[in-house]
């Protein structure tokens, strides 16, 4: 076995996948509010189809983007991996289990907040990204050029109550995970200084509840603009 196999089946091999591979998907989620934060420009769209033609027709965003589903698929496996492993080193219980005296609600329910995350992802993948690639799409014409109108599938999309709910109770679970996996991936690649541990801890708090909050507040404010 070589030693890249042997690390990567160890189980700090393991941590080190989830963490690399969640910090990674957690600067996607930045890039990805910034983009689309200008769905809210009051310009009917113009800036957020033009940044969406300029994504799709740039070859590095697209090797990006092969990274980015293989790391979400990394960070799933590792994730069962891991618990499974969890579990079969400790099949009988501890006698006395004081965890949630010891441990956050978010820490003890990873599993459970990322699958939620994971179904969320489906649906959100099949609602735009797969319209957007494989549907049949609105176009629009800014000077004299015709664009994808990705914006008016979006648009389509929260002017339903349950879709635009759907989205917000997500981003609540988002919130959660983001609010363990963060400062957990710094502790995993051994960044937990005396120094910086409290300062990981406060960024990583607000980190999950300010993207979060920001994401949900897109589809609400287009909720109510489609009113
Ligand atoms: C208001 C919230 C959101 C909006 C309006 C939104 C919008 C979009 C759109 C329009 C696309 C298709 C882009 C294209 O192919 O041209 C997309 C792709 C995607 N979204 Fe979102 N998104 C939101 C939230 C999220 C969240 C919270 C996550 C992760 C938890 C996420 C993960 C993804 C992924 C993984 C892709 C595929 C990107 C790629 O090609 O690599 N999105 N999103």
């Amino acid at each position: 076995m070589s030693w890249v196999s042997k690390t990567l089946s160890s189980t700090l091999g393991r941590k080190l996948i989830m963490a690399l591979t969640g910090l990674f998907l957690i600067l996607f989620l930045v890039v990805h509010l910034i983009g689309n934060l200008q769905l809210l420009l009051p310009d009917n769209g113009e800036s957020f189809n033009l940044y969406a033609e300029s994504m799709a027709s740039n070859p590095l965003i697209r090797v990006v983007s092969i990274g980015n589903f293989a790391f979400i698929l990394l960070h799933v496996i590792y994730s069962i991996l891991l618990s499974r492993y969890n579990k079969s080193s400790r099949p009988i219980e501890y006698a006395v289990s004081k965890a949630s005296t010891n441990s956050s609600w978010s820490s003890r329910n990873m599993g459970i907040l990322g699958t939620i995350i994971l179904i969320f992802l489906l649906v959100h993948l099949k609602g735009f990204y797969y319209e957007i690639k494989f549907g049949e799409m609105p176009v629009v014409d800014y000077a004299g050029v015709t664009y994808k109108n990705v914006f008016a599938i979006v648009a389509a999309a929260y002017s339903n109550l349950l879709y635009v709910a759907f989205y917000v109770v997500a981003m609540g679970f988002l919130g959660f995970h983001l609010s363990h996996g963060f400062a957990s991936a710094f502790q995993t690649l051994g960044l937990n200084h005396v120094k910086y541990s409290p300062l990981i801890s406060r960024v990583g708090f607000g980190f999950s509840i300010i993207v979060p909050a920001l994401f949900a507040l897109i589809p609400i404010v287009m909720y109510i603009q489609s009113l």
